[in-house]
């Protein structure tokens, strides 16, 4: 599905190399292209029509560009191309966001933060996406003692916070076997809750070294020093808000992918950034984001590690080559544009 903007050209690259891939492993792949956000607006009258539900409901894996543009601003807030994204991951209830934060060595430069702070940084944050403040119930806005009062519930069931826990521990054992969990729980009993159910999960996984950290320290420590972290699991906001911190660490919105997991494996999978209005149709965008989502894919809901490692090694390859898209372009570099990095993907994958 890719949607709006940089969506179509960075997903036809993306999925030159899962062809490619694919061939190279005896993978053999039915691919459907689906209408979703201002795309699927235009063409059908909503951002994640009938249509499309039932292409998600009989998918394996999905992987989606991006949604969204300024033409659709104006549209009522339930046609909105947003709306497709929420649509999607409500129905198909994924409710395990990974989020990895890697910072490759040949852009250390990228980051903000000085190199010894980030060069080697590779953790993964696992969000919670279906449940928490941004879903329970009561919300609302109403009238209460003379003036208006808007209000959000925390809530989350021990069973919604086991399954988000197991992904994290499973998660950690496949990497360097420590977990952090994040949470407030000085403050709420939402995270009471959450802490005493993460150590009971943490029991399955005695391999596992688990860590609790409260929200604010994380926030402070994932600035600090990112690399004692691992693997990070905690609620919605939270990991909405870390996600987005960790991301930044590594400077570099166009080469960070994401997995959105349900309890049957099926996956959606998108870079984590936008529809790049500013750039769309002009060959700028990268398109390494989209193509590491798909590396996620090959993990996750192909069951195809080796695949998976043999992309992100090519990635490192065109890195080491030099080629770069304009957002991670410096001196002594070569431009190329999103299909000439398309092509390079390709062309590493050979080399391995
Ligand atoms: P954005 O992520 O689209 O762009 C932010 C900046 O990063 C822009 O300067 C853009 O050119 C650059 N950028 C993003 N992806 C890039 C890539 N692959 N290669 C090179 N440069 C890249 O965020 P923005 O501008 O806030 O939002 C634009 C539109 O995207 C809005 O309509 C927004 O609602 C939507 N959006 C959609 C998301 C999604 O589909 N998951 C997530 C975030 C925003
Ligand atoms: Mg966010």
């Amino acid at each position: 599905m890719p949607g709006d903007g940089i969506g179509p050209e960075i997903v036809a690259e993306a999925l030159k190399v899962l062809e490619r891939v694919a061939e190279i492993g005896g993978l053999e792949l039915e691919i459907e292209q689906g209408l979703i956000g201002g795309a699927a607006h235009d063409a059908a009258g909503h951002p994640y029509p009938e249509a499309t539900r039932e292409q998600a409901r009989r998918a394996d894996a999905i992987l989606l560009g991006a949604v969204g543009g300024p033409q659709y601003e104006s549209l009522e807030r339930d046609l909105r191309p947003e709306r497709g994204l929420l649509g999607i991951r409500s129905d198909l209830e994924l409710f395990a966001n990974l989020r990895p934060a890697i910072l490759y060595p040949q852009l250390a430069s990228a980051s903000t933060l000085k190199p010894e702070v980030v060069s080697g940084l590779d953790l993964l944050i696992v969000r919670e996406l279906t449940g928490g403040i941004y879903f329970s119930q009561p919300r609302g806005i109403e009238q209460r003692d003379g003036q208006r009062y808007g209000y959000n519930t925390a809530g989350y069931t021990e069973s919604e916070i086991e399954r988000i826990a197991r992904v994290g521990f499973e998660a950690a054992m496949k990497r360097n076997k420590r977990l952090c969990s994040v949470d407030k729980a000085n403050v709420l009993e939402v995270s009471e809750l959450w802490r005493e159910v993460v150590e009971r999960v943490g029991q399955e996984f005695p391999e596992v070294e688990l860590s609790h950290m409260y929200v604010d320290n994380a926030a402070m420590q994932l600035v600090r020093d990112p690399k004692q972290f691992d693997v990070m699991v905690t609620s919605n906001m939270f990991g909405d808000i870390l996600s987005d911190a960790a991301a930044m660490l590594t400077g570099s919105i166009g080469m960070l992918p994401s997995a959105s997991l349900n309890s049957e494996g099926v996956g959606l999978y998108e870079p984590i950034h936008g529809s790049a209005p500013d750039i769309a149709g002009q060959g700028k965008a990268n398109p390494m984001a989209t193509v590491l989502s798909i590396a996620m894919m090959l993990r996750h809901s192909l069951n195809r590690n080796d695949l998976a490692e043999r992309l992100e090694a090519a990635v490192g390859r065109v890195l080491d080559q030099g080629l770069r898209t304009p957002d991670i372009h410096g001196d002594g570099m070569q431009l190329v544009s999103t299909q000439g990095m398309g092509d390079a993907l390709v062309a590493a994958l050979d080399d391995a």
